[in-house]
Formats: C-alpha cells, sequence, structure tokens
C-alpha cells in the first residue's frame, strides 16, 4: 500500500520539520526524491541521510519565491526532467494581528508562502501537462489557519487561505490532465518552525508556551512531522485516486471544538 515506486518527488522547503519528513518517507516507499530547500546545507544534509538509508535522493537549492530559480529548477529537476509529484511545502511564520503586521511583514510573508507556492506549482503544472503521460500529484501545506481564526495570524493566515483556493483552482482547472491536487490543513506540529517562533515571541516563557500550543489541541499533544508525512504519503499515493481539491485536516481535533 501507498507506494511511490520510480516516481520523481520534489519537496520544498526539504530541509526541516514537515518537510524532511515527507521527503524521507516518501523516499522509503519508493520515490527517487529531490530535496529542495533555500538553505543549500540543509537540503544537502537531508538528501545525504536518505541516500546513507539506500533510497535515492538529490538536493536542489534555490528560493521558491524566485522566478528565474524556480524555472530553472524545474527545467532541470535533479536531472530526471520529468516531475510526478510536487509538495508546495515551504513556509514562514509572522505573529501578529493586522494592527501589528507591517507592510513588510506581509509582504515577506506572502512572498514566501503565497508567491512561492504559485511559482512552484506553475512550474509543476507546465511540466505535468507536457510529459508523457501526462499527470501528476500536487499537494500543497496550508494550515488550520486557513479554516478558523488563530489568534495574531494576520498574514500567515491569508497565505494560506490563499494556497487552499489555489489547490481548488488548480484541481478543476487540470482535472482533465490527470493532476490532482490537494491541501494538507496541520494544527501545530513540533519543527523548528515552532521552536523559532517560541524563541523569536516569547524568551524566557518557551516552556510554558510550548505547554499551551499542545494544550490546544483536544489530543492533547503538538503533532509530530512523521504524522504530516502520513497524509503526504496518502495524498501522493494511487490509494487517493479518487481525491483532488480537497483540504486534509491534521489536527489533534483542534478544528473539531
Ligand atoms: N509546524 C507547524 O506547526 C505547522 C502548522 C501548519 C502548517 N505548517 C506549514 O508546514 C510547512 C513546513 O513547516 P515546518 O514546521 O516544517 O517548518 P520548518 O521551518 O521546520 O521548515 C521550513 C523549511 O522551509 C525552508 N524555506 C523557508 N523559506 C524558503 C524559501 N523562500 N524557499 C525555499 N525554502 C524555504 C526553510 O529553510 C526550512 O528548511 C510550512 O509551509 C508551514 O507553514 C507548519
Amino acid at each position: 500500500m501507498f507506494r511511490l515506486d520510480d516516481k520523481i518527488a520534489l519537496i520544498t522547503g526539504a530541509g526541516s520539520g514537515i518537510g524532511e519528513a515527507i521527503a524521507k518517507v516518501f523516499a522509503r516507499q519508493g520515490a527517487q526524491v529531490i530535496v529542495a530547500d533555500v538553505v543549500s546545507e540543509a537540503a544537502s544534509r537531508v538528501a545525504e541521510a536518505i541516500r546513507q538509508q539506500g533510497y535515492s535522493a538529490t538536493a536542489v537549492a534555490f528560493d521558491v519565491a524566485e522566478e528565474e530559480p524556480v524555472r530553472e529548477a524545474f527545467a532541470q529537476l535533479g536531472g530526471y526532467r520529468r516531475l510526478d509529484i510536487l509538495v508546495n511545502n515551504a513556509g514562514i511564520s509572522h505573529v501578529g494581528s493586522i494592527l501589528e503586521t507591517s507592510l513588510d511583514d506581509w509582504e515577506r510573508v506572502l512572498r514566501v508562502n503565497a508567491r512561492g507556492a504559485f511559482l512552484c506549482a506553475r512550474e509543476a503544472v507546465r511540466t505535468m501537462t507536457e510529459q508523457r503521460p501526462q499527470g501528476g500529484i500536487i499537494i500543497n501545506m496550508a494550515s488550520v489557519a486557513a479554516q478558523i481564526g488563530v489568534e495574531r495570524r494576520l498574514p500567515y493566515s491569508a497565505s494560506k487561505g490563499a494556497i487552499l483556493a489555489m489547490t481548488r483552482s488548480i484541481a478543476m482547472d487540470f482535472v482533465g490532465h490527470g493532476i490532482r491536487c490537494n491541501a494538507i490543513c496541520p494544527g501545530t506540529v513540533q519543527t523548528p518552525f515552532v521552536e523559532g517562533y517560541l524563541a523569536r515571541n516569547f524568551p524566557g516563557q518557551e516552556e510554558a508556551v510550548r505547554q499551551s500550543l499542545h494544550a490546544r489541541q483536544p489530543l492533547g499533544r503538538m503533532g509530530l512531522p512523521e504524522e504530516i508525512a502520513s497524509a503526504a504519503l496518502y495524498l501522493a499515493a494511487d490509494e487517493a485516486a479518487f481525491v483532488t481539491g480537497s483540504a486534509l485536516v491534521i489536527d489533534g481535533g483542534w478544528t473539531a471544538k
């Protein structure tokens, strides 16, 4: 079940956290993984770790929000020149209400999370519609913040809302080309993303705030990167052939409250 044998899969933001876990599980399930990250050493570290396990991975470094580097990366596709699966996972956060969000904050977050996802998805759709046989799978990392109001997450929520809308648009526009496009909406997941948020915003109170992040989810804990990677694996696999345009919520019950 859930095999990805011989599929070429590019995962952005795969040098850390959820993207790293996705790259590792995809490789274990048979995919040839292209580990992409803006931090070159992080991409190389993850690709090397995958190869050490006896699986296939290559590293590529580019900023998802820069048009020309994205175009070049998708032209090369790690030498495979074919793409079966794109996971648009790279993302950054910001804490603040609308009154705590400068125009620079807004543009910085939207640049990576929305513009970056758009640029990568556009190149992926171009490749997937041109290759033979046509088709492929796009998985966009959204968030529960796209579905419910999370306090002081104004530009982050807006960027993830854009991703959900883009997911549905791509799914409908290219359903006839064999492309399935879905989103995942994680709750809070324990990754360097969250640890960075604690260090930046709550210095000295990290442990208390970490416990509140565990507690706000009815299951009483944050998710694990591997639990989100399992959802990505399902969406990427043939077992999800009837799933497109959807948003899979993995949030310990948070949005059910
Ligand atoms: N951790 C959570 O609680 C959580 C919850 C919901 C959604 N998400 C989403 O999941 C995704 C991954 O989050 P994570 O927690 O694993 O974060 P992370 O910070 O651990 O990893 C993100 C990776 O993206 C890379 N990146 C950042 N900007 C980039 C750019 N411009 N181009 C290419 N790569 C870039 C970083 O270098 C990093 O390796 C993000 O889109 C995030 O919004 C995370």
